[in-house]
């Protein structure tokens, strides 16, 4: 299985726009050792030719135009997605969809909570059925696996996680199992195995076992600490409120991985606050010493 991190950034990418936090001021006038990062996105492949996309970010152009296998070569109008894997409804997972228009229609494969999302409060699949016919949907169904014919080797166990749908979600103040999944998926032909969860609020025993089971985990990097966004003076939620486990204190994602210490270890969706952004930091120096790493865009893994 061929893994291409498209994008290793959360909501808002590194330097976000309007940011003037440390990492990002820093590393616009030089201070900051670090790369820029584009926003979360994914693609899986079993042959290298025809690719899976977990997510469909804002920056998809870029991110398209940077990976050459994505491109076309084949025919006049053509592209190496071969379908769209949907984790939630948030904007810096799904907006990108609107930029794909031109190759419409396209398979899109998602759970009945995100589904119901993005025909009500962000109704990208209604917009989308004025150009040639918009998006197929395929059905997520929690607790089976299921294959999609693009890359017919690989496996995909969706996985239901504790998160909130996002703030334009009929049912925000109501969380419901599919808001949220991670992936394992399996490539049947080399038994590799990778868990996939960019927004991972807490986890349980049964996670755990998944996630102990795989050869690679790319989990949710988006907060050295819970109040974080508070601390740099950016925002009032804690990630906990996000869904999504900071890395320090008790019970924190350091503690977790720790608790799984075969498969190879990448954090992934970092915001742009996060001081392991920077390169020289002692928080990038203390996930050296304990063996993970972090995604950047273009990172390529083989499982
Ligand atoms: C999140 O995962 O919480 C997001 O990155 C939010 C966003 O896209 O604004
Ligand atoms: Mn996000
Ligand atoms: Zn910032």
């Amino acid at each position: 299985m061929h893994i291409q991190i498209l994008g290793s950034a959360a909501g808002g990418g590194f330097p976000q726009w309007n940011c003037n936090c440390a990492n990002c001021a820093g590393f616009r006038n030089g201070s900051v050792n670090a790369l820029p990062r584009t926003q979360s996105s994914i693609a899986l492949s079993d042959d290298g030719a025809t690719w899976i996309i977990c997510n469909a970010s804002p920056d998809i152009r870029a991110q398209l135009h940077g990976f050459t296998p994505m491109q076309p070569g084949r025919a006049p109008r053509d592209t190496g997605i071969g379908a769209i894997v949907l984790m939630d409804s948030q904007i810096d997972h799904t907006a990108g969809l609107l930029s794909l228009r031109e190759g419409c229609p396209l398979d899109v494969w998602c759970t009945d909570m995100v589904y119901e999302d993005l025909t009500t409060g962000f109704p990208l699949f209604n917009i989308l059925e004025h150009w040639n016919g918009g998006l197929r949907r395929h059905r997520i169904e929690l607790g089976r696996s299921f294959t999609i014919p693009a890359c017919a080797s690989l496996v995909f166990q969706p996985l239901t996680l504790h998160s909130s749908a996002p703030p334009y979600s009929p049912h925000r103040s109501k969380p419901h199992p599919g808001d949220n999944i991670g992936l394992l998926v399996e490539d049947q032909r080399s038994g590799g195995k990778l868990f996939y969860a960019p927004g991972l609020g807490e986890v349980d025993m049964a996670l755990l076992r998944h996630m102990e089971d795989a050869d690679c985990l790319l989990v949710d990097g988006t907060l050295w600490t819970d109040d974080e966004m508070q601390q740099r003076g950016v925002g009032t939620r804690t990630g906990r409120e996000m869904g999504h486990l900071a890395q320090r204190g008790a019970g924190g994602m350091l503690e977790v991985l720790e608790h799984v210490p075969r498969p190879r270890k990448v954090l992934i969706h970092i915001n742009n606050t996060n001081p392991i952004l920077d390169e020289d930091s002692p928080e990038r120096a203390e996930l050296k010493r304990r063996g993970i790493e972090v995604a950047f865009d273009g990172m390529s893994i083989t499982l």
